[in-house]
């Protein structure tokens, strides 16, 4: 099958290109880049008005599949993706069982060959059942196709732990990503520790609670040489430690999240929406604002959506009751256009960077170019389009989206995922 995409705005800094162009895909790859083609037999496709992009990647979103499949599945949350633009995601490991040995990683991969419509990069846990007391089969993973290792859900608990795993696992040459929560502190917290936890008489979730755990793995990255990612990082002195990472030539990465940057805990009303509830939780607006600073000076590496689908009688529940988590991968795009690109924030190149180069840089995937020969994984939008979150339903098994009702600008309208068309004219074939 071939298409022939016409008169796109193409932007790759990798490619040094930013500026209209035609993009011929033949069967899985990039054919020809440049002006005036034509192709016998092409499908061909008007894409005047909009942006095409290498395919974006989400590298933190949990497909609950093995095991939750109430809450999502690798069929309906890969549906997700392609309809939020995505050609590519990596799985986190807190399934059913745990994504801890070289089966569940083949089940998964499997599973997203037949069903899936996009790429699964899955994650493989750092320690068995997720439990932080003994390594997980990381060789039997690696063998199966893990992209890196993570215990996502929870932190591993001791210095200790963490420093076996990096020691162990750094030569598979596969990143470590940690979600950073010192369970002794943060214990039940259910909302950002200071304002939010008084305003609302909930338990607080205090900022050191993660910080300490950042810093800490920053420690053991240098100590171990092992590679490090933070994942959905919040707070305004942990990107700060990340920048101060960074200068001192370390390899550490990190990323955000929509929620992290856009909702701070101001946002959680006496209504008690649960769909705010996410862990690490919103912050204040100062975290906010230093997040999103991050974005804007290089600090921060990735966007990624944590999407985290919850069946919709677990988040009708009482907040203390009701599992953290909100589904994001249809409204991560659109989010990112109207609040950083649109504003000027940041630059489309930039945006491409955060969600298609960066990420395959840090889980070790082959890149993907707007060029001759470059897997045929492409993402076109259209910057002008308004819609509202949640208004047509979602593609996603939940609901628990916590920019719904949202007015955005842009939207991915085709995406094509290794030359097959996953996206067309907005709807997921
Ligand atoms: O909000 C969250 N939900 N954060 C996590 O770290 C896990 C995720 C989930 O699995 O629901
Ligand atoms: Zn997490």
């Amino acid at each position: 099958m071939a298409f022939l995409l016409k008169g796109a705005h193409v932007v790759d800094p990798q490619a040094g290109l930013d500026g209209i162009a035609d993009v011929l895909v033949e069967g899985t790859t990039i054919a020809q880049v440049g002006e005036n083609l034509s192709c016998e037999g092409a499908e061909v496709i008007d894409l005047a008005g909009m942006y095409l992009v290498p395919g974006l990647v989400d590298m933190h979103v949990h497909l609950r599949d093995p095991g939750y499949e109430y809450k999502g599945d690798i069929a309906t949350e890969t549906r997700a993706a392609a309809k939020g633009g995505f050609t590519g995601v990596c799985s986190m490991p807190n399934t059913n069982p745990v994504t801890d040995s070289g089966a569940v990683v083949a089940y998964v991969k499997s599973r997203a060959a037949e069903v899936g419509a996009c790429h699964v990069y899955p994650a493989g846990a750092m320690t068995k059942g997720l439990r932080g007391e003994a390594l997980s089969d990381m060789g039997d993973m690696v063998a199966a196709g893990v992209v890196a290792f993570t215990d996502d859900g929870r932190g591993v608990q001791t210095a200790g732990m963490m420093r076996r795993c990096m020691d162990y696992g750094k030569m598979f040459g596969k990143v470590f990503m940690s979600h950073c929560q010192d369970e002794s502190l943060v214990d039940k917290g259910q909302v950002n520790e200071g304002v939010a936890s008084t305003r609302l008489g909930l338990l607080g979730w205090p900022a050191a609670g993660e910080e300490l755990q950042i810093q800490r793995d920053i420690a053991l990255a240098e100590l171990t040489g092992a590679k490090f990612h933070v994942q959905h990082l919040s707070t305004a002195r942990g990107i700060e430690m990340v920048r101060r990472a960074k200068a001192n030539g370390l390899a550490v990465t990190c990323e955000v999240t929509p929620h992290h940057m856009f909702l701070t805990e101001d946002d959680i009303t006496d209504a008690y929406d649960t769909r705010l509830k996410v862990n690490p939780p919103l912050r204040t607006a100062e975290d906010a604002a230093a997040v999103i600073e991050g974005v804007k000076d290089g600090t921060v590496d990735a966007i990624v959506t944590d999407h985290a689908p919850h069946a919709d009688w677990e988040k009708a529940r009482e907040f203390e009751l009701a599992p953290f988590g909100m589904t994001g991968i249809e409204a991560s795009l659109g989010l990112v256009l109207t609040n950083l690109v649109s504003t000027g924030a940041i630059s489309y190149a930039r945006m491409v960077e955060l969600m298609a180069v960066n990420p395959r840089r840090i889980l070790g995937l082959d890149p993907v170019r707007v060029e001759a020969g470059s897997a045929a994984d492409l993402t076109v939008f259209d910057p002008e389009v308004s819609w509202t979150v949640g208004a047509d339903g979602y593609e996603s098994k939940a609901n628990n989206c916590g920019f719904a009702g949202v007015a955005l600008k842009g939207r991915a309208t085709y995406v094509l995922c290794g030359g097959r068309l996953t996206l067309a004219d907005g709807k997921v074939r």
